[in-house]
């Protein structure tokens, strides 16, 4: 199957489908891989780096399109304003596509796909569940986007967003709100704490209240019962009421942040206005609002898309090519996405097979069908309850078989491999009580019941260290402890007294460096005050 990858047509668009790495996978799997001749200019690739890989590089967009039963993009097929010609005109009858397309807001242009028999992938639709992350262009692009939120926040703050005490003064930590802990909300939460803001964060869904917090950001809360988790991970629209309650936390908000990041969104929804006009103007001079949103409409009054407005001294970003502004690494992990969805696919194969749920959700079109939306996810199948009873007094007449089962307690069945241990061991006791020495009976009787005690402290220690493992390990330790200064106190100095002395240094090392293997573990997943020092890297 032959791949197309047109250079983007979108004004502004740096990034590349497929970066001569992920050719070179995809010539792996089975495909053969063409590319349009300066397609990789945005992000820094040149058409001999896609030669060097096996790629046939071709001249120009409409040849390209032409040659290619499968055509791989970025961004959802536009005019060519440049050409003055549609992409869908230059398709080839029958073709795939890949891409990103948001299909509520593409009517227009699913009839014109539809009308050229195609089958088209929308990116933006692959579901958000964990076996398909890998796939996830969303994910992956939202993850740089909200990086790069900061950076351009911090490239326009008229100041540190770490806090600075020097010779020439003091100067406070940036304040950060971020609006909206999705995957860009998250990733501006740490690249701000990682040039060392103070950031506060929201959301309604409450889920992501420890994520925030194990950023080292703050979680703004409302005293309101209303929980935005929507299907899919992704939020519901919000009662007005709570709007209104969350708009009043900003509004205090306001007099406080010195930079605003806003991420929310409802996905098909236009986003909702959540930073009004008013709140910018409660800001200090100086300030920055980054409004991931703008293409969506933007959450602050004011933003306009792709631009950078400045409102009495606040400026509103408003830029809708943030992942763009990264193209290099950008294409590479869009790339990588594809080809995952690709390999997901059975590689040339191609196959648009309906009981893979990620490709049923993500597909639109099947040869000019329209498939979009797909049909909603059967409810949950209940758990069945425990049975508290056996099983056959609540059945119809049962037949023969069943007599047994309903005459045995639950759990068991019949003569067990763990009764025919039991019936061994007491035969073996049995003899022993015979035939033994009565010296050797007492201590027997000692050890016996000494594995018993042993076995139930062990197994009913709180698993509370880094593992479960390292819990019961301590736990053997401290009986180990124990036996030790049983011995090694009786005030004579013999064999068992060294011996149990020795067990006591031992079981001592075990226990403490459980505890400061846990504490170090512990400190790795958290920021800021408190947290372990930075270790210098080592050489590996
Ligand atoms: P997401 O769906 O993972 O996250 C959005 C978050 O907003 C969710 O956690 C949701 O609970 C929250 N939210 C919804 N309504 C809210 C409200 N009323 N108040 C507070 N929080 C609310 O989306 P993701 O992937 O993190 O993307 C975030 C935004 O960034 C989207 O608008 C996306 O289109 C945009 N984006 C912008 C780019 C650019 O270049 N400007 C590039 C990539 C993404």
């Amino acid at each position: 199957m032959r791949i197309g990858i047109p250079a983007e047509v979108h004004h502004g668009e740096r990034r590349v489908a497929v970066v001569p790495e992920t050719a070179a996978r995809l010539i792996e799997l089975g495909f053969e891989v063409s590319v349009q001749s300066g397609a990789g200019n945005g992000a820094h690739l040149s058409d001999a780096d896609y030669e060097a890989v096996g790629c046939t590089v071709i001249p120009d967009a409409d040849a390209l399109w032409a040659a290619s039963e499968l055509v791989l993009k970025v961004r959802p097929p536009e005019l060519d304003e440049f050409a003055q010609v549609h992409e869908v005109d230059r398709m080839r009858e029958g073709s795939a596509l890949i891409c990103t397309l948001f299909p509520a807001q593409a009517g227009e242009l699913i009839e014109l796909l539809a009308a050229r028999k195609a089958t088209v992938i929308a990116l933006d639709q692959i579901p958000r569940i964990t076996r398909a992350q890998k796939m996830d262009v969303l994910s992956s692009m939202a993850n740089m986007a909200g990086y790069r939120a900061v950076i351009e926040a911090s490239n326009l703050y008229p100041g540190f967003f770490a806090g600075q005490m020097t010779a020439a003064g003091r100067s406070p930590p940036a304040r950060v709100l971020v609006i909206g802990a999705g995957v860009a909300g998250l990733a501006a939460i740490a690249a701000a704490r990682g040039l060392g803001a103070e950031v506060r964060a929201f959301d309604v869904r409450p889920a992501v209240k420890d994520q925030v917090k194990s950023l080292g950001a703050s979680f703004l809360e409302l005293e309101f019962e209303e929980s935005g988790e929507g299907s899919g991970g992704y939020a519901k629209v919000m009662s007005e009421e709570f709007i209104a309650a969350e708009m009043a936390l900003f509004r205090e908000q306001a007099r406080e942040v010195d930079i605003v990041i806003t991420t929310a969104l409802i996905p098909g929804k236009k986003a909702p206005i959540l930073w009004t006009a008013d709140m910018v103007a409660a800001m200090k001079k100086g300030s920055v609002v980054v409004d991931l949103a703008a293409e969506q409409g933007g959450n602050c009054e004011g933003t306009v898309a792709g631009e950078v407005v400045d409102q009495g001294g606040v400026r509103i970003v408003g830029y809708t090519d943030l992942a763009s502004r990264m193209a290099s690494t950008a294409s590479r992990f869009f790339g990588n996405n594809i080809a995952h969805l690709l390999e997901d696919m059975g590689g040339a194969e191609f196959r648009v097979d309906f009981e893979d749920e990620v490709v049923r959700k993500a597909t639109v079109l099947r040869e000019g069908e329209l498939t979009w939306p797909p049909p909603p996810d059967p409810p949950p199948e209940p758990v069945p309850e425990p049975e508290a009873e056996p099983a056959a007094p609540a059945l119809p007449a049962p037949a023969a078989p069943a007599a047994p089962v309903a005459a045995t307690p639950p759990g068991s069945k019949g003569l067990s491999a763990g009764n025919l241990a039991a019936l061994g061991l007491a035969v073996l006791l049995a003899l022993i009580g015979i035939f033994a020495p009565t010296e050797f009976i007492q201590h027997f009787t000692v050890f016996v019941l000494a594995c018993f005690v042993g076995w139930q402290v062990i197994w009913n220690v709180t698993a509370a260290l880094h593992t479960p493992l390292m819990s019961v390990t301590n736990a053997i330790s401290g009986i180990i402890i124990v036996g030790g200064l049983l011995q090694a106190g009786r005030g004579e100095v013999n064999l068992a007294a060294v011996l149990g002395a020795v067990a006591i240094f031992v079981a001592s090392i075990n226990i403490f460096g459980g505890f400061l293997v846990t504490q170090r573990m512990l400190a790795m997943f958290k920021r800021g005050p408190g947290a372990a020092p930075a270790k210098k890297k080592r050489g590996h």
